[in-house]
This record gives structure tokens, sequence and C-alpha cells, in this order.
């Protein structure tokens, strides 16, 4: 198509002639739509802390890099059959938290950053309101109760192309991306994740952002699977 600039991809879209919106993909194994986990530590990010709106966007807890993520995950999460879930882990001593966050079960519109964030204040204030789990463990045991049933897969820039997520790895399991946020996983964390023997794939040479990467593991999957 040659593009002329004269307004004709707004006319296209107007018409359905190029759909705004990708088609739903599917992603099953035997019928059943599968899980795809994105585990997300931070040790910065605390319950205790009091959290406004001033104070999270660019503050240095850096609950937005997970508001990013959560209005990126929420974009994709209408576009396919897979079940999309956040798996926030505070990693700080004192909180040693899990939030495990099913997207479809979020009742408000995550649409916008301001949303997202809000969100995410809900979440760290009360998130019993929300009806999201959160349990009390230490990171190796967390890894524990998710191998039961995932493939894990670490995002690093130094791993192997993502083009290694095959048809293989997507059957039989579900699938468990592990990335830091603002910050890398630390020493011990690599040192537990390892006794997983998790896949290390990476997106690319150069680092990007938390939010990035998952939007771009979405992207893969999406147009490899479809
Ligand atoms: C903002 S980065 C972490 C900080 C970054 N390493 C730094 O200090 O400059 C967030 C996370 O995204 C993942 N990530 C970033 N770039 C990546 C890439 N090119 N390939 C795979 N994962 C990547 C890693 O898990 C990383 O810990």
């Amino acid at each position: 198509m040659q593009f002329t600039g004269d307004g004709q991809i707004l006319e296209q879209k107007k018409r359905g002639v190029v759909n705004p919106y990708p088609p739903l993909y599917s992603f099953n194994f035997r019928g059943i739509p599968m899980n795809f986990f994105f585990l997300i530590p931070s040790s910065t990010i605390r319950t205790s802390t009091p959290k406004k709106i001033k104070s999270v966007i660019g503050g240095q807890k850096r609950v937005d890099v997970f508001s990013r993520i959560m209005l990126n995950l929420c974009r994709w999460k209408d576009r396919c059959d897979a079940k999309l879930v956040v798996v926030l882990y505070l990693s700080h001593p004192e909180e040693n938290l899990t939030f495990t966050i099913p997207l479809d079960s979020i009742s408000s519109p995550i649409e916008n950053e301001l949303e997202a964030t809000e969100f995410m204040i809900h979440l760290l204030n009360s998130p019993d309101e929300l009806g999201i789990t959160i349990e009390k463990q230490d990171f190796s045991t967390l890894l524990s109760n998710l191998a039961s049933d995932c493939n894990f897969f670490y995002l690093t820039s130094s791993g192997e192309d993502i083009s290694q997520l095959d048809e293989d790895s997507m059957k039989s399991k579900n699938l468990c991306f592990i990335l830091g946020s603002q910050m890398d996983l630390t020493h011990t964390q690599e040192k537990n994740l390892s006794k997983f023997n998790p896949t290390l794939i990476s997106v690319g040479d150069r680092e990007y952002l938390a939010s990035h990467v998952v939007s771009i593991i979405n992207h893969y999957l999406f147009t490899k699977f479809k």
C-alpha cells in the first residue's frame, strides 16, 4: 500500500479495511486456556509507606514501574484467550509478599496511566477490597509453587534470542516470564531461580524498560503463534 498521507489510514480504519484491533489469538493446551505469568520482584516497593498519586509518579519506590507493566499487559489481555497473571513480589525483607493478580479479575478499567496508578495504590493499600491473593513467602517458595505447572523463562539481554520460544516450549505447561523491575534480579534471586533450570531469553542487546519487555514478549507470542 502506498502511503499518501492524505488521511487514507484514518479513512480505512473507519471503514474497517484496516482493523485497529488485532484478532483474538488462541493459546490453549488440550482445550484449556494457558496461563501466562509475569513474575516481577521489587525490593523498593513497601506496603507500609503511604501512597498518593503524586508520591507514586516518579517516586523513589518506583511503583510507577508496575503501573506501566499493568497498563501494558491490560492492553494485551483482550487479544488472546490465554490468561495473563501478574505476580508482583515485594522482596524487601520486611515484606516477602506475593500479590497474584489475574488480569481478568480486575473489575475497574485500566486504560491509561492514571487508572493504572490508582489501581496500584488501591492494591498496595487495601488488596482485600480487590480480592487479590497475597501470600507471605520467600522467593524460593514462590518459585517452587509456580514451578509445579509452569515453564520458566528468565528475561535477560544476555540470553538467547526470544525466537527459541517455540511450539515445544508452548506445549504442556503454562509459561512464567521472570524479569527485573527497575533493577535486575539480585544474585541470590538468580541463584534460587537457577535451581529451576529456566530458559534465558533476550529481546535484544539493549536494556529495555520492564513495561516494554512485557509488550515485546506478547507481541512476539501473538505474531508467531497466530
Ligand atoms: C529496566 S530493566 C532492569 C535494569 C537494567 N538492567 C539496568 O540497570 O539498566 C528491567 C528488566 O527487564 C528485562 N530486560 C531488559 N532488557 C532486556 C532485554 N534486552 N532482553 C531481555 N530482558 C530484558 C530484565 O529482566 C531486566 O531486569
